[in-house]
């Protein structure tokens, strides 16, 4: 937890005078359930305790002022600019969800002054954007007392990605950030919304986070392309099949099927979906029944999918992937998130953690010039007012 009374001294030097109340979404890792959620799949994720901060003061000049500790730019606008996007990434995530809430037909009757802290490491596909977008909507929902139940902020918020940030995203990041539960892990059904709350029981075990500091991001266009394939994958299968998403095939009717998609690269796009999907769910009853072994298992034959099928890899990923499998103490590991940069998970047992952290990092840096970052992952709550 980040001290409150820093975020405190910066919003005094800004505004004057104290915040009147501030919130707190966190950051996600996903343990398995990769790029299934647009294709109404299974997602398994959990949220950290990196995320985004959020301190607020209503104001009477009718202004929303927005600031943030470690992003440039600041805006002031007037409560009727909330439907334009502007230059500045970031400003753009909380418009975004002050578009959201105008489009619900709330009608801001006051201005109000935002400072934001963000301790998501930068570009480390740990959904720092999700973070803001629903630590925003949280604030807005509390301030002016809008009403909205968890899941429809969650909503909301991936509706501001849609529109203000320009990527077609599912709904893991932002539900996550608004529902975890510490000690769980979430799994969310991505059609219906259904979810249970899973106990993350790891028993001598630990979930490192690997970050390949790699520069290779995850860009919108990557992203918006793999969900126009399955698009693309979708409409084929339907010529034979009445579903209204890839995940509803099973992995014995999809192979019966797979050969009505000419092109390999839709037909690979497609049969990691329903392979993952499958995986997930077995995944998940593996948890349940204490057996992380074959939890471990599946995510790494969740990770070569990712590698062979859907191509969201690289080199880095998969450096950190085969340098994590060489430990002894290892049960599992895969990249999470989007990828083609960003971190890998794995389950490693408490007494290796050492040894994971010397040995993966040094061959990593052999292998890819990077320095790594290695952080155990503490499990949060949800978005939430803290004070
Ligand atoms: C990004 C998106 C999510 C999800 C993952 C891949 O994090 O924001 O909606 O699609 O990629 O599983």
């Amino acid at each position: 937890m980040t001290d409150i009374s820093r975020l405190q001294k910066t919003f005094t030097e800004k505004y004057g005078g104290e915040a009147t109340a501030g919130f707190f979404s966190p950051g996600r890792i996903n343990l398995i359930g990769e790029h299934t959620d647009y294709n109404g799949g299974f997602v398994f994720p959990c949220a950290i305790s990196f995320g985004n901060y959020c301190m607020i003061r209503k104001n009477d000049d009718g202004k929303i002022r927005l600031k943030s500790m470690n992003m440039p730019f600041e805006a002031e606008l007037d409560l009727s600019e909330l439907n334009q996007k502007v230059d500045q990434e970031w400003v753009n995530y909380v418009i975004g969800v002050f578009a959201q809430f105008l489009k619900k037909g709330i009608r801001f009757n006051h201005g109000i002054d935002m400072l934001f802290y963000g301790d998501v490491p930068a570009g480390a596909g740990l959904s720092s954007s999700a973070a803001i977008e629903v630590v925003t909507a949280v604030a807005l929902n509390d301030t002016y007392q809008t009403g909205f139940d968890a899941p429809s902020l969650a909503l909301m918020s991936q509706k501001a990605e849609h529109e203000f940030a320009g990527v077609q995203c599912g709904i893991m990041d932002q539900f996550a950030s608004a529902m975890a539960k510490k000690d769980h892990a979430v799994f969310l059904n991505c059609d219906s919304l259904a979810f249970e709350q899973v106990p993350l029981r790891l028993d001598g075990y630990k979930i490192l986070i690997s970050n390949t500091n790699s520069p290779h991001k995850l860009d919108s266009g990557l992203y918006n392309q793999r969900v126009s394939e399955c698009g693309n994958a979708l409409q084929i299968l339907r010529q034979s099949v009445d579903i209204s998403n890839l995940a509803q095939l099973g992995n014995t009717e999809f192979e019966s099927l797979q050969h009505t998609i000419t092109d390999p690269v839709i037909r690979r796009r497609a049969k990691h979906v329903v392979t993952e999907t499958e995986r997930t769910k077995k995944a998940v009853n593996y948890l349940r029944e204490g057996n992380l072994r074959a939890f471990g298992e599946l995510m790494k034959a969740s990770h070569l999918s990712l590698k062979h099928d859907y191509e969201v890899t690289g080199h880095e990923l998969d450096t950190m992937f085969e340098e994590a499998l060489k430990i002894e103490g290892v049960l599992g590991s895969r990249m999470t998130g989007g990828g083609f940069g960003g971190c890998t998970v794995s389950i490693v047992a408490s007494d290796a953690v050492d040894d994971f952290i010397g040995n993966v990092g040094s061959g990593y840096l052999r292998k890819t010039g990077l320095e790594p970052s290695f952080y155990v992952a503490e499990t949060s709550d949800g978005g939430k007012r803290i004070f």
